[in-house]
């Protein structure tokens, strides 16, 4: 972190940190002005001026609205070998080439920050390790929850809380597909649709839909929580696509809200994380939470339950959390625990299989006499216990509604692939997890 240079304007600032971005889309962008507008504040503040010096971006003829043209390059190379940088701000996403940027990055000298919660989950391991090797910083902030302080507060105030389980909803985009489902505003396709035009969702949704977003976000909150490496190979997860409006309406007939949950646990000294739609209970706090807010609950054996909420994603909410990081790496330049991602233990993990949860599941079935008892006995013999059923329509239109208590995984399944296969129902069901 060098002086402010003699013949610039003096700022008041005590020292300067040079600041290479990679990238200048949403968040580059939303970064670069954030800095500009709050540049005085923050050196108040802290003492410290930010000041962006080099912007790599792959086409230099693109209008970059704000940018100051002589910052952009196309040559990484021209930023890690600037002894003046201090951090570098990877937003450019994916695992590849942002990879080879953030190790050359940290080989260089440079601390990193990063909102790239794929690079992390899939790659990070490396990546963390290295700079700690090099005594250098990764921070993340940004990669989970938007502008939601959760992994400071994770790795820093719930230092002794003994957390033991992390769950919540983590992705904006299929909350606000599933918010517009329940409130009758068109079924899956409609829903992603409304949310494209409104840009909430990519015009690509994959990654958002197929719940692979939300899983590289908890193998990340999992990992700090119970200090121990997840990647996204330790994470099973299940998406949105096929749920459909009838799926939601009988949800909410038994009193329950469709939620992409994230779902992390320890227990027993080992580790299961996952992620799929699940009921949830209308008077639970995630019940209410709609459109494209995020909200966390950290549960441990202290600090018994808390929860956090707020914006998910967005340009200006997600810069929020890159500065804050970086103001972070001004105020504590020498590695320590707190400033990689802690994964000291290296517990197993437990498949998803042995994990109980109680179940929804809709089945189209022959309306004759027998068909209950079929059904019933086919969960009887996995010793899987039915809380409530309901049937609808009748004759070729029959369908049944169940609700199972908590139950182990494999039996339930087991159970469904003999009720699949019984003459009477017609195609295999649609099950749900139900959040106990
Ligand atoms: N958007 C959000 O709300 C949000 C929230 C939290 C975290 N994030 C994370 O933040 C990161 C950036 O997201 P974003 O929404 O800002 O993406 P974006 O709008 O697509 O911006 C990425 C920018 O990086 C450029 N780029 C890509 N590869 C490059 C390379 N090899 N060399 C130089 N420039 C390159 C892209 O240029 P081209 O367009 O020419 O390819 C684009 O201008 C991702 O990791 C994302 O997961 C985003």
């Amino acid at each position: 972190m060098g002086q402010g240079p003699a013949g610039q304007r003096d700022t008041g600032a005590q020292s300067v940190l040079r600041i290479g971005l990679l990238g200048f889309g949403t968040i580059g962008s939303g970064v670069y002005r954030l800095i500009e507008r709050e540049r005085d504040e923050i050196i108040a503040a802290t003492g410290v001026e930010l000041r962006v010096v080099k912007v790599l971006e792959k086409d230099l003829q693109v209008e970059r609205p704000g940018l100051p043209r002589e910052l952009l390059t196309d040559d990484f190379s021209s930023i890690v070998g600037d002894p003046e940088i201090d951090v570098v701000v990877e937003v450019i996403g994916g695992t590849g080439a942002a990879f080879d940027f953030v190790k050359t990055a940290l080989e260089s000298g440079k601390n990193v920050v990063t909102a790239n919660k794929q690079l992390l989950a899939h790659r990070g391991a490396t990546l963390f390790q290295l700079a700690r090797d090099l005594h250098r910083q990764i921070r993340f902030e940004a990669a989970v929850g938007g502008a939601i302080p959760i992994i400071r507060v994770m790795r820093e105030s719930m230092i002794a809380a003994g957390i033991h389980t992390v769950y919540g909803i983590v992705n904006g985009t299929t909350n606000y597909i599933l918010t517009a489902m329940a409130q009758g505003r068109g079924d899956y396709a409609e829903a992603l649709t409304e949310a494209q035009k409104l840009g909430y969702a990519e015009p690509d949704p994959t990654e958002d839909v197929s719940g692979g977003d939300a899983a590289a976000k908890m193998a990340i909150l999992a990992s700090i929580a119970f200090k121990s490496r997840v990647t996204m190979a330790d994470v099973s997860y299940e998406g949105i696509e096929t749920l459909t409006l009838d799926d939601v309406r009988y949800a909410g007939e038994f009193g329950f809200v469709v939620k992409l949950i994230g779902a992390a646990r320890l227990i027993g000294g080992r580790v299961n994380v996952r992620v799929h739609p699940a009921l949830v209970p209308e008077d639970h706090p995630l019940a209410s939470i709609q459109g494209s807010t995020n909200a966390v609950f950290l549960e441990g054996d202290v600090i018994d339950e808390i929860m956090l909420t707020g914006p998910g994603a967005g340009g200006r909410q997600t810069a929020s959390a890159i500065v804050s990081d970086i103001v972070s790496i001004a105020g504590t330049k020498t590695t320590g625990f707190l400033q990689d991602c802690s994964c000291y233990k290296s517990l197993d993990s437990i498949p998803s299989e042995e994990v109980p949860s109680a179940f929804f599941l809709r089945v189209n079935v022959a309306d004759r006499p027998g068909v209950l008892a079929q059904i019933a006995g086919a969960f009887a013999d996995e010793g899987v216990s039915i809380e409530s059923m309901i049937q609808k329509g009748h004759a070729d239109q029959a369908e049944l509604v169940i609700v199972t208590h908590p139950t182990r995984e494999d039996g339930f399944f087991r159970a469904i692939d003999a009720i699949a296969g019984l003459p009477v129902c017609k195609g295999r069901p649609v099950t749900l997890r139900v959040l106990s």
